[in-house]
């Protein structure tokens, strides 16, 4: 990534922009960062979400009114598939519609040179929500910013959620590990979450830590195993000693692993450093194979937000996704989708789920 004056522009909208809290009310906000919920309003969408997918499940055809009229903008500056589809499929399962330039905004007049904001509010002209992944982080913020402002003057107020902005946050990723660690192991209490790898860039992991800590949960353990160059941002330390969550960060995952109710596993994220030889050196520093997971204890469940490359595409991967019920990661994709409707029903003040 450059450190260009657009970044740095980008960046100062992180302070400039304050998140509002949810506070129990979802319609019209904009959502990019996980600190604007409470335990409240977290389990306000695990419900909704729960709720969604046994409709879906048992085709109840109120679902598909519930959104209908309704217009989602997908703006991707960055590579994506579960989050795009997700949203995507989850926008049309509840009936709406889903705009996008083209062929991606790489066609759109970003193409020309046409700046964030212009593009953000070209979209929010048409859209009565927008979802934008973009490579820098405090992307979101700038969007919330402008849409703010142009809310005001127009008769189809915006709001964006984030798909992930850089190395900063990934809020809807989060919502949907977390409802799933709750789903499937009835957590987070009582559990020990052990993240592991690129503790530093992956934006899941930012969110995830902090989500876990804003739960405000009992008896959670996060063990923060990364290289010692990819430790997780001392931001993120910070909200974890501020909700007095209990954390252990090492190097060595053979110290953490045996004891582990959640393996969430990542990507070392390539694109984010600097330089090769940095990423070199780092790479293969932790490769998931069913013998490492014959570590953990009989229970635990694999999780990963994916794409998954070199660090679980080994050939033996197959024996972990055939044979080994532990691994969660399909799961973990469709519950991202009815959080996911969950999440825009809510924003878009659907009052019935
Ligand atoms: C992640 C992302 O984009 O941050 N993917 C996702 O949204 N499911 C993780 C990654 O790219 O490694």
């Amino acid at each position: 990534m450059s450190s260009d004056g657009p970044m740095r522009q980008t960046e100062q909208f992180l302070h400039l922009y304050h998140p509002p809290a949810i506070n129990g009310d979802f319609t019209g906000k904009h959502i990019i960062s996980v600190e604007q919920f409470s335990h409240t309003d977290l389990d306000i969408i695990f419900s909704a979400a729960k709720s969604l997918r046994e409709r879906v499940a048992q085709k109840d055809p109120e679902v598909v009114t519930l959104c209908s009229g309704r217009l989602m903008a997908s703006m991707f500056f960055e590579a994506s598939t579960r989050t795009d589809m997700s949203f995507q499929a989850a926008m049309r399962r509840l009936g709406g519609s889903v705009v996008s330039a083209s062929n991606g905004v790489q066609f759109s007049s970003v193409y020309k040179g046409e700046n964030l904001a212009d593009t953000v509010r070209a979209a929010g002209c048409y859209a009565d929500v927008l979802v934008l992944r973009h490579p820098q982080i405090g992307s979101s913020y700038e969007a919330a910013y402008y849409l703010d402002r142009l809310n005001e003057r127009i008769v189809t107020p915006t709001s964006v959620i984030s798909g992930g902005d850089g190395a900063g946050e990934h809020p809807t990723q989060a919502l949907l590990d977390l409802f799933t660690i709750k789903d499937l192991k009835d957590g987070p209490d009582n559990l020990t979450i052990t993240l592991v790898g690129d503790l530093l860039y992956g934006r899941t992991v930012h969110s995830l830590a902090k989500l876990i800590a804003r739960y405000e949960s009992q008896n959670t353990t996060l063990c923060l195993v990364s290289p010692p160059s990819l430790r997780i941002p001392d931001t993120i330390i910070d909200t974890l000693d501020k909700h007095n969550v209990t954390y252990y960060e090492t190097d060595d995952l053979y110290e953490v692993l045996h004891k582990t109710d959640v393996i969430y596993w990542t990507r070392i994220q390539q694109e984010r450093f600097a330089r090769q030889a940095d990423y070199d050196a780092v790479r293969d520093n932790f490769i998931m194979t069913p013998a490492v997971l014959n570590q953990a204890p009989r229970d635990v469940i694999l999780m990963h937000p994916l794409p998954r490359k070199h660090e679980m595409g080994t050939p033996a991967d197959h024996d972990i996704l055939d044979q080994n019920p532990r691994a969660v990661y399909f799961q973990q994709m469709e519950n991202g989708m009815f959080v996911r409707m969950a999440l825009l029903a809510k924003v878009l003040g659907v009052e019935s789920i």
